[in-house]
């Protein structure tokens, strides 16, 4: 029998990794919390009506890139392809709102969606993101596009365009649907097929194209900042004008039009442009999607705004961060494994040492002295504290510091001082 393998386009992030990961949480989390969000944790999976009422019908999650099973035959689940619709029905299903006007939530967690593995396009992806819900204002997309830049900052990440633009309310999207299927449709026959098929299901979409066939077509297409109302272009400008003032550089771009159905006016995407991300080139996008909580049900309008970011893309975005080992130190017992006084003074030393706050290594193999000297070397033990049996009868413990090779017998609790006192330096 062959040995297990990991699901197509799903990852493992091993130990040597995982501490990039961290990172980025622990900057995450610093971020969010000096702008005011708090952290929401929603289940991986929802009812599938959810995605397909929120995110759209129409759109290319919803009709192939959704993971959805039954539940034991009862309803329909889907593993969530992102964290919007599952933090709108939270908000509604636990009445925050009428407990706050104005709330602020983040999120980060594992996204599923069934899309080809590229490098930097995943099944399992993480996302990190912010929603705001209650707060119609310009203001409130502004600074949370800046909160965007200042997190991908913090992560080092400096080639980075910030693209934005305006959907309008849903009158304008519904009237520049028409424009755009009026210019499209007689070029029907030299678009690419993926946007002849978009040109039924989802004709802005078409915008988004990278296909060589469309680039010449789309460039002509009427623009949607063209169709905004009075008070779409008052916001949009709005927003323009407080990024300039928070000195975030942004470009607009007419063609933006984002891969999910929800969004209303102010739209945005993140993208790196250092080119080590190839043609997954979008760290992340967000924007504004006051019609959201009507269309699942509530029964009011609530307005909101949000954005996802793509973990992986921005770990390889990233800089590598300079290695840093914490302090640790080892703790070896000259003694087999079958000496229980020994390995056991020794696991109580480390035991002590761990409830001290200190990181200590123990191999409880017990082999030789070599190897376990060996291995306190490869973990970058900055002292190696050493117990045989005389040390044991005399309570009493051999520390080495590695650095200068020194070694001092001193009594066991002399010995965790000296290692606290090392440790504070
Ligand atoms: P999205 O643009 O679909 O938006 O995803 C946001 C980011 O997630 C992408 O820019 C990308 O970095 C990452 N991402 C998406 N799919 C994959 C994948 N297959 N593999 C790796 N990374 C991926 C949303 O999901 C919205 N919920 C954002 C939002 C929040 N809008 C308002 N609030």
């Amino acid at each position: 029998m062959a040995p297990p393998i990991a699901v197509t386009g799903m990852n493992d992030i091993l130990p040597g990794e995982s501490a990039r990961w961290q990172a980025l949480e622990t900057a995450f989390r610093t971020v969010c919390d000096r702008y005011g969000y708090r952290e929401v944790r929603t289940p991986v999976c929802e009812y599938v009506e959810l995605f397909s009422r929120g995110i759209g019908g129409g759109t290319d999650i919803v009709q192939k890139e959704m993971y959805t099973f039954d539940d034991r035959g009862e309803r329909t689940l889907a593993l969530r392809p992102e964290g919007t619709a599952g933090a709108v029905r939270a908000v509604l299903e636990h009445g925050v709102l009428a407990k706050e006007p104005v709330v602020r939530w983040c999120y980060i967690g594992p996204m599923f969606r069934a899309e080809r593995p590229a490098k930097g396009r995943y099944r399992q992806f993480y996302q990190v993101g912010v929603e705001v819900y209650g707060d119609p204002s310009p203001a409130a997309d502004a600074e949370c596009i800046e909160l965007a830049t200042r997190f991908i900052r913090d992560l080092g990440i400096t080639d980075f365009k910030v693209r934005v633009n305006s959907l309008g309310g849903e009158g304008t999207r519904a009237r520049y649907r028409d424009a755009l299927v009026a210019y499209f449709t007689p070029l029907r026959e030299q678009l690419s097929p993926e946007s002849q098929s978009r040109l039924e299901r989802n004709p802005l979409r078409i915008l988004d194209s990278k296909d060589p066939r469309d680039i010449p077509l789309k460039a002509a297409a009427p623009s949607i900042l063209d169709a905004l109302d009075a008070d779409d272009r008052a916001h949009f400008d709005a927003v323009c004008a407080l990024l300039t003032t928070l000195e975030v550089a942004h470009v607009v771009d007419p063609t933006l039009v984002r891969g999910l159905d929800y969004y209303t006016r102010t739209v945005f995407e993140i993208v790196d442009t250092s080119g080590s991300l190839g043609a997954q080139d979008a760290l992340g996008g967000g924007g504004r999607y006051d019609r959201l909580f009507l269309n699942l049900g509530a029964d009011a309008s609530v307005p909101a705004f949000g954005f996802g970011l793509g973990v992986e893309r921005l770990l390889l975005s990233a800089p590598e961060p300079v290695a840093r080992k914490g302090f640790s130190v080892a703790v070896v017992a000259a003694a087999k494994g079958d000496n229980l006084t020994v390995t056991g003074a020794a696991l109580a030393l480390a035991r002590d040492l761990r409830a001290r706050g200190v990181t200590a290594h123990v191999d409880t193999r017990f082999v030789s002295m070599k190897s376990q000297f060996r291995r306190a070397d490869d973990l970058g033990a900055a002292a190696v504290l050493i117990l045989g049996d005389s040390e044991v009868q005399a309570g009493e413990v051999t520390v080495k510091t590695m650095a200068t090779g020194e070694q001092t017998r001193l009594p066991r609790a002399q010995a965790i001082e000296a290692v606290l006192a090392a440790r504070s330096v």
